[in-house]
């Protein structure tokens, strides 16, 4: 096969949009037959972060902030759009940085040079140099590129190891291998800017997640959870589909080198949204046992999801999901949801719409709203604003939500 072939509901996630289309970086064909990659992601120290936090303020500052218009009863939910995107001399400093980050890497490969590859057959094979934000509409915060390093096409694991343990900066590298275009239901098995998003808050706030136990749903190729496991002590990463939780298996023994150190531990699991129970059957590879089911319902204090919302069946699903887990919880739990609020031009509007999104806000207004008297959901949106750990385009459409779900007293008549 010469060329990717895109069939008509292939989705390819920017992650990967602005890599060269490389076949020969392929590291093998996966039980289905798609092409597997593995990219390599720098978490950034602090020296080197991209420092879209504001200096002084910490989370809890903007959470008020961002709090304060719901003081007279309107639902929290309803929070204007645009904190992450709005740009002033803030702004402006940012895209200085950047511009001298691009500099460098210019550097590397000569100034506005573009490496040249042969194919097997002879063609030229043109790696495009990473293209430079307009400088005109300054609005976009465009970083190039965000994979480092792709695979060799023989990548073995303990080889891989060998060569990336003599290297000082091996811990600040997460290698996840994953696929680059797929239909609508294997897209867990790319990277998407969401989960770069929710990575970047668990990394600025390892206090909130310190010792926490964690349930990840739709976590994909298991990368937030990675990061969430260098915090937190229990992460119970789950999804759907056994093609895709061997692939978040396989990352989370590749990851193994940042997870030990810190003492976390990552089970992959399976949790569809659409089933009513958890799979404890025997025959299932990634069933949970007894005992992970009592620990998740007993200790789950943190929920995370990660651009899980692109479709309303799945929505749906997903929002029975996370209401049956903290309704069955007898203590508070957090979910932090990160979103790309999506704009399609559809024939159904003859305009551009975000359909999934609307849902998606839909869905939080209606768990808000509910008084079923076992417990209270409390939705914020967070500010987008948190400190860069991983390079990839923050765009201000990427938005993060909070929801805080308490038990209720029981009612004496329920006693
Ligand atoms: C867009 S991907 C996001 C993956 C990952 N969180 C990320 O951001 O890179 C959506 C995820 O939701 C998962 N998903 C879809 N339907 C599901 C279901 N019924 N139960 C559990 N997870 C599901 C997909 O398998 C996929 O991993």
């Amino acid at each position: 096969m010469d060329h990717i072939t895109f069939h008509h509901d292939t989705v390819l996630s920017d992650v990967h949009m602005l890599l060269p289309n490389a076949r020969h970086l392929m590291t093998r064909l996966n039980a289905v037959g798609q092409p597997v990659f593995i990219s390599k992601f720098k978490i950034l120290s602090d020296g080197e972060k991209h420092g879209n936090d504001v200096p002084g303020r910490s989370l809890k500052e903007a959470e008020e902030e961002n709090d304060e218009p719901r003081e007279d009863g309107e639902q929290d939910a309803k929070v204007p759009q645009g904190t992450a995107g709005e740009e002033g001399e803030e702004g402006e400093e940012r895209e200085k940085g950047e511009e001298r980050e691009q500099g460098e890497e210019e550097e590397e490969g000569g100034e506005g040079k573009v490496e040249a590859f042969l194919d097997e057959d002879g063609d030229l094979d043109i790696t495009h140099r990473p293209r430079n934000p307009p400088k005109e509409t300054s609005g976009r915060d465009l970083v190039c590129p965000i994979i480092i390093q792709q695979s060799n096409p023989v990548l073995e694991e303990e080889e891989d190891n060998t060569e990336d343990e003599d290297d000082k900066s091996f811990n600040d590298i997460i290698k996840i291998e994953h696929t680059m275009a797929t239909t609508l239901e294997d897209v867990g098995k790319q990277v998407w800017r969401g989960a770069f998003l929710m990575a970047d808050f668990i990394l600025s706030e390892p206090l909130m997640f310190r010792g926490a136990t964690v349930l990840e749903l739709g976590a994909g190729t298991g990368l937030t959870s990675i990061v969430m496991a260098t915090v937190a002590k229990t992460v119970y990463c789950t999804d759907v589909g056994e093609d895709l939780l061997g692939m978040c298996k396989r990352n989370v023994t590749l990851n193994r080198h940042m997870i030990e150190p810190a003492g976390g531990d990552v089970r992959v699991r399976q949790l569809d949204w659409l089933q009513h129970d958890l799979c404890t059957d025997d025959d299932v590879e990634f069933r949970w046992t007894e005992e992970e089911v009592a620990d998740m319902y007993n200790n789950t204090n943190i929920i995370i999801a990660a651009d899980v919302c692109y479709d309303d069946d799945l929505t749906d699903g997903f929002f029975r999901t996370l209401y049956r887990l903290c309704s069955n919880f007898t203590h508070t739990c957090t979910v932090f949801i990160s979103i790309e609020k999506r704009m399609n031009f559809t024939l159904r509007h003859m305009d551009v719409s975000c359909d999934a999104y609307n849902h998606f806000r839909h869905c939080l207004s209606q768990l808000q709203d509910l008084e079923d008297g076992r417990c209270s959901f409390r939705v914020q949106q967070l500010p987008s604003t948190c400190a860069q750990f991983l390079l990839y385009e923050r765009i201000e459409q990427l938005e993060l939500w909070k929801v805080t779900a308490t038990p209720l007293p029981l009612e004496p008549s329920a006693i």
